[in-house]
């Protein structure tokens, strides 16, 4: 099993804990980071705004472990059947910028359906104040 076949299925894994009853459409993501892997899937709430996507809590699980450098996540969107728009598959904008925070341009992002791409195929040019 290649490292990002093993972060996929830890991302699928994670998707099962997913909260997801406004859109029932569960994420999960997988973030290696200083040897370690971080899970998180995505949280709904009521007040829609305030979902926060699978990506963002595996990212930020890792930086409260202490780790401000993700080596490479994956996602899994498992509720996307085989006829949905290749779109949603991928990582949102805000989930891409987070990740620009935490790497650089050549981070392997590995997407459940859709491959391994690097985060700047996805977010080129990525705001960078640092
Ligand atoms: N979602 C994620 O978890 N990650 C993304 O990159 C895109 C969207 C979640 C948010 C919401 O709970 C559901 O998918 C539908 O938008």
């Amino acid at each position: 099993m290649t490292d990002a076949d093993a972060l996929l299925a830890a991302a699928r894994a994670a998707a099962t804990a997913s909260y997801s009853p406004y859109s029932h459409f569960r994420v999960g993501a997988a973030v290696r980071a200083g040897g370690r892997v971080f899970s998180g899937c995505n949280v709904e709430n009521a007040s829609y705004g305030l979902t926060i996507c699978a990506e963002r809590n595996a990212i930020f699980a890792a930086v409260a472990a202490g780790h401000h450098r993700i080596e490479a996540i994956a996602l899994a969107c498992v509720d996307a059947g085989p006829e949905a728009p290749a779109g949603s598959l991928m990582p949102c904008g805000a989930c891409r910028q987070v990740m620009a925070e935490f790497a650089g341009p050549d981070l392997p992002v590995s997407i459940d359906g859709a491959g391994t791409v690097s985060l700047d195929d996805l977010l080129p040019n990525a705001f960078r104040l640092t």
